[in-house]
């Protein structure tokens, strides 16, 4: 059979077809898909490998020591942190975000930091003119760092001038605005971006140097999304926010070089982003007397204890689909939750519309929040108030048995350092020590309506 030599992308969703079609089957987007060539020619194949002999690789064993990695901190410490406790000489990082949202102005001021520290830091704008760049700088109060600028789209010139350069630190912005002369197709396509991805990963192997590619989310996935960079990078951060709120949270999701799940947290002034060493103060901090509907969770975001607040509103639906919505939380865990509610409490929220929402712009993961997510919506509707000064965590089960929840010490802490004085905490688990709070062990959900409710 013959070998295929070309494929069929999809410049939506990155699908690989084997014929063109008029229509993606994967997606469903019209005229989307278009013909792509190898990176490179297959080897010319007799058989396997044919008789052409490669070299011999070298192997190892595992117990070989490494020395550790050097790392450059920027001084930035929720950045550093979320990179693993520095940037990494030879490391491709991906950060990917809604437009708008303020990755430039975050990579700037990492620009401007690890410049100052030493670092030849290269800033590559393809989306913004140098004067545009400038003018940021001059805003961020980062005009003197000692950052080389260029606003160049070209691939094959940029890659010429950084190999004669040679940079400790590139930041490319925007991967969506690089154009390959070797690909045949717009940039911004799938096949531009990979391949633009590929030049400049391996650009970064090569030479040493650290790479930071920017890249553009669309929900529509107008332009192709970094998600086809993925797998190409050694990190992928993502920096997140709500548009009306201030904070940013930069959140790594894959790292090589450190812990997933890792994040940082910022705060957008009028001149830049600054750092936010305690969030659980910041997301806690319009908290006045505990109102009915309000829970606080002690959750883990990283490494980190992270205290943030739920709230809920259950009120008589007019609709006879009653409203389910949720912001910062995931919407089939909240219909999971009334379920559970439902069936084993013997609660009904029939009838009424439920709305759920994290302040301050956060999105919890953690199924930990579940027994804080069930405790703000009984409060708001049994419309009493919670403890005062209390934090609840614990997974709850579909039987309605609350779960153990790792570092229950550190939430407990956390807490602690805020000024809480009790929390409810599922039983079992590591006992929480030493922090100092009155704990409140439960086996499951029905002990803990009874228990803050009054019989359910
Ligand atoms: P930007 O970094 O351009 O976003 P992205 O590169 O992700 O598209 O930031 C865009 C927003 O940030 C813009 O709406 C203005 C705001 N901003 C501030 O509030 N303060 C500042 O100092 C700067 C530079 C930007
Ligand atoms: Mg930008």
């Amino acid at each position: 059979m013959a070998r295929a030599t070309t494929s069929f992308t999809c410049n939506e969703c990155g699908a690989v077809h084997s014929k063109w079609s008029g229509q993606c089957d994967a997606c469903g987007a019209w005229n989307s898909i278009v013909e792509e060539k190898p990176l490179s020619a297959a080897p010319a194949s007799k058989g396997a490998l044919g008789a052409q002999r490669g070299r011999a690789i070298t192997l190892t064993d595992l117990s070989t020591r490494e020395a550790p990695l050097p790392r450059t901190q920027s001084g930035l410490g929720e950045l550093d942190r979320v990179l693993g406790g520095g940037l990494v000489p030879a490391s491709a990082i991906l950060v990917g975000g809604d437009p708008g949202i303020g990755k430039s102005t975050l990579l700037l001021q990492a620009a401007g930091h690890f410049a100052s520290r030493g670092l030849k830091t290269f800033y590559i704008s393809g989306e913004e003119a140098a004067a545009q760049v400038r003018m940021r700088a001059e805003r961020l109060g980062l005009s003197q760092a000692p950052v080389q600028l260029a606003s160049e789209t070209v691939l094959r010139d940029i890659l010429t001038t950084l190999d004669a350069e040679r940079p400790d630190l590139v930041i490319v912005d925007s991967i969506q605005t690089m154009w390959s002369d070797s690909v045949d197709s717009a940039p911004g396509s799938v096949s531009q971006v990979r391949a633009a991805a590929h030049e400049l990963t391996a650009f970064a192997k090569r030479r040493g140097s650290a790479v930071i590619l920017v890249g553009h989310v669309t929900k529509e996935g107008q332009i192709a999304g970094p998600r086809v960079v993925e797998h190409m990078v050694d990190t992928v951060l993502y920096f997140e926010g709500e548009r009306g709120h201030q904070f940013r949270i930069l959140r790594a999701v894959k790292n090589r070089f450190g812990p997933a799940d890792e994040i940082g947290v910022f705060e957008m002034t009028g001149s830049g982003l600054s750092e936010v060493a305690n969030p659980s103060a910041l997301f806690l901090s319009d908290r006045g007397t505990p109102a009915p509907g309000s829970a606080v969770f002690a959750g883990i975001e990283g490494t980190r204890p992270v205290l943030v607040e739920f709230q809920a509103l259950v009120a008589p639906s007019p609709h006879s689909q009653p409203r389910r919505s949720v912001v910062g939380w995931d919407g089939g865990r909240l219909a999971m939750i009334l379920a559970v509610l439902e069936s084993r409490c013997g609660i009904p929220f029939a009838g009424l519309d439920v709305y759920l929402n994290v302040a301050g712009g956060l999105k919890i993961g953690e199924p930990a929040a579940d027994l804080a997510v069930a405790a703000a919506l009984l409060s708001a509707r049994e419309d009493t108030a919670l403890p005062a000064e209390c934090v609840v965590f614990g997974e709850i089960s579909l039987s309605g048995a609350l779960r153990p929840v790792t570092q229950t010490e550190n939430r407990l802490k956390e807490a602690a350092k805020l000024g809480f004085s009790s929390a409810i905490a599922p039983a079992g688990g590591k006992p929480g020590g030493e922090s100092g709070l009155k704990v409140t062990r439960m086996t499951d959900l029905t002990t803990f309506v009874g228990e803050i409710f009054g019989a359910g």
